[in-house]
């Protein structure tokens, strides 16, 4: 059974990542990703960067899951997108992904692309399972490995009544 989208769906919130969730960030950055990004990229991200957006998956209140991307004219470009290891196959990480999905379409972008490490089949899986096809690869993209990178993009449907909001490296998704 799917607990996340049945008896336990009230458990499961989404909000917009703050500075003070950077320390249980880092906790699930260090046990999702070999090159992880530091706590000073992720507050660069939530100060600096006009492009970027964050979001948190709660579950009872606890930080599970991030996800977050960059929003340029109408692409939207996933950054990376995690759940906590003892979390992980619940659904969680679908239910992120298609969060941050509608979250590009509420603020107008017509396509979503991502890159993903060659050897990681349970992300492309994910991807796949909602839309996005490979569309090239960027050798040796990865530094700690010279890792290929695939390159995966997904044309959003319009929001029927969405707002049409305009807005809009590190190496992690
Ligand atoms: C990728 C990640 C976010 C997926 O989150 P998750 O909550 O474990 O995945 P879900 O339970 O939502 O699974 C959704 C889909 O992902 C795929 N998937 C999940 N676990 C899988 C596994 N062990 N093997 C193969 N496919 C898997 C399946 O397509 C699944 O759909 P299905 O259950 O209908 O077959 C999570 O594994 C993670 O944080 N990994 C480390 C960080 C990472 O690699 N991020 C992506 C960087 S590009």
């Amino acid at each position: 059974m799917d607990m996340w989208r049945e008896a336990d769906a009230g458990r499961v919130q989404f909000r917009t990542m703050k500075l003070e969730d950077i320390p249980d960030i880092m906790v699930i950055e260090h046990e999702s990703f070999t090159l992880p990004w530091s706590e000073e990229a992720f507050r660069n991200e939530l100060t600096l960067n006009h492009f970027a957006r964050y979001m948190i998956l709660d579950v009872d209140g606890q930080p599970v899951g991030y996800a977050g991307m960059w929003t340029i004219v109408d692409e939207a470009h996933i950054t990376n997108i995690a759940v906590r290891t003892a979390y992980r196959g619940r659904h969680l990480g679908e239910l992120l992904l298609r969060r941050i999905m509608e979250w590009a379409m509420e603020l107008g972008m017509e396509r979503m692309t991502l890159e993903v490490r060659a050897t990681n089949r349970v992300a492309q899986s994910l991807y796949a399972k909602l839309g996005f096809v490979p569309a090239g690869v960027r050798k040796g993209y990865y530094s700690d490995n010279n890792e290929d990178a695939i390159i995966m993009w997904c044309e959003l449907p319009e929001l029927e009544n969405g707002s049409g909001e305009e807005e809009g490296s590190e190496q992690n998704c």
